[in-house]
């Protein structure tokens, strides 16, 4: 069933948050920036550290945690595993796709967002002669279950059948409720029997439902929903619930990856207590 309003462009507006946070730290060239990411990043900042200094953690610290260890796990793909078929959605300004085609030429690299969105990123790489066939960016939207922006219609334009397909999302789910999200997630388990082998890569934060953490937490994220008028939510309070959801939307195994086990080798900011943000990594069979 499709949710009442499948226009969620309310949304892209964070995306320019995250690109700042990406060119801020040296993992976007500045081309990938915008006009609103330096205010938005410098009003964001009171934020920010009062809920380091409270909370021992904040946006930008869970940010890079989970972009740099998507990153770290997508290489390991390609590298050891030889995936050569990447869906980005809702790619945002994020440099992935530009870095990994500039690492990996070989990669076929799909970034798609909502058509305003996408339409700014594919104007910022075709400026920088970034695009061809190998690295495209359309517009996608995770509800539609067809017509051109649908993931499923993306796919069969983009990719090669019968080979495997990496899909990724990275700061999107957790913007929709969790009913709105498990459709979708069947939709991406479902791409395996065409294209065995597939995999998915996606971050999501485990909350308590009680205590003093959750309801700060939980505050938090209900002020995130109201500027971007959408569903903030957090879906998973453990690991087994992250496990049994995806097993149920179909796909093979499921492992959550705790970012610290990646600090030191990946270099990653630390927080105070355990980190909120896991890395899932999902295979069909
Ligand atoms: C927080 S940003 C994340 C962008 C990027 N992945 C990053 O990490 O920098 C959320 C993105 O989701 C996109 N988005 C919102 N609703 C969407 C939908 N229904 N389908 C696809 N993308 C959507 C927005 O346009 C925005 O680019």
């Amino acid at each position: 069933m499709r949710r009442q309003s499948d226009d969620t462009a309310s949304i892209s507006f964070t995306g320019l948050y995250t690109g700042e946070v990406w060119r801020r730290n040296s993992l976007a060239p500045a081309f990938l920036g915008s006009g609103a990411g330096p205010w938005l990043y410098r009003g964001f900042l009171p934020v920010e550290w009062l809920s380091r200094s409270l909370g021992g953690s904040n946006l930008r610290t869970i940010l890079l945690q989970r972009h740099r260890t998507m990153d770290h796990l997508l290489e390991r793909w390609i590298r050891e595993e030889g995936a050569t078929q990447v869906l980005e959605i809702a790619s945002g300004l994020s440099p992935r796709g530009y870095r990994f085609r500039k690492c990996f030429p070989g990669l076929t690299y799909v970034e798609t967002d909502m058509p305003g969105m996408a339409e700014r990123k594919r104007r910022a790489l075709e400026h920088e002669g970034a695009l061809s066939d190998g690295h495209q960016v359309v517009p996608l939207n995770v509800f539609h279950r067809e017509g051109p922006e649908s993931m499923e219609s993306v796919v069969e334009q983009c990719f090669r059948p019968g080979e495997p397909i990496v899909v990724i999302t990275e700061g999107l789910t957790s913007y929709f409720t969790l009913e709105d999200m498990a459709p979708f997630w069947a939709r991406i388990a479902a791409l395996g029997s065409r294209h065995p082998g597939s995999r998915y890569l996606m971050e999501t934060y485990l909350v308590p439902r009680q205590g003093g953490f959750s309801r700060a937490i939980r505050l938090g994220a209900e002020a995130l929903g109201r500027l971007s008028a959408s569903d903030v939510t957090f879906h998973f309070a453990d690991a087994t619930e992250v496990e049994e959801q995806f097993r149920s939307a179909g796909f093979a195994s499921v492992r959550v990856h705790d970012p610290a086990d990646y600090r030191e080798r990946l270099d990653l900011p630390s927080n105070r207590g355990d980190a909120v943000v896991r890395v899932v990594e999902t295979r069909s069979g």
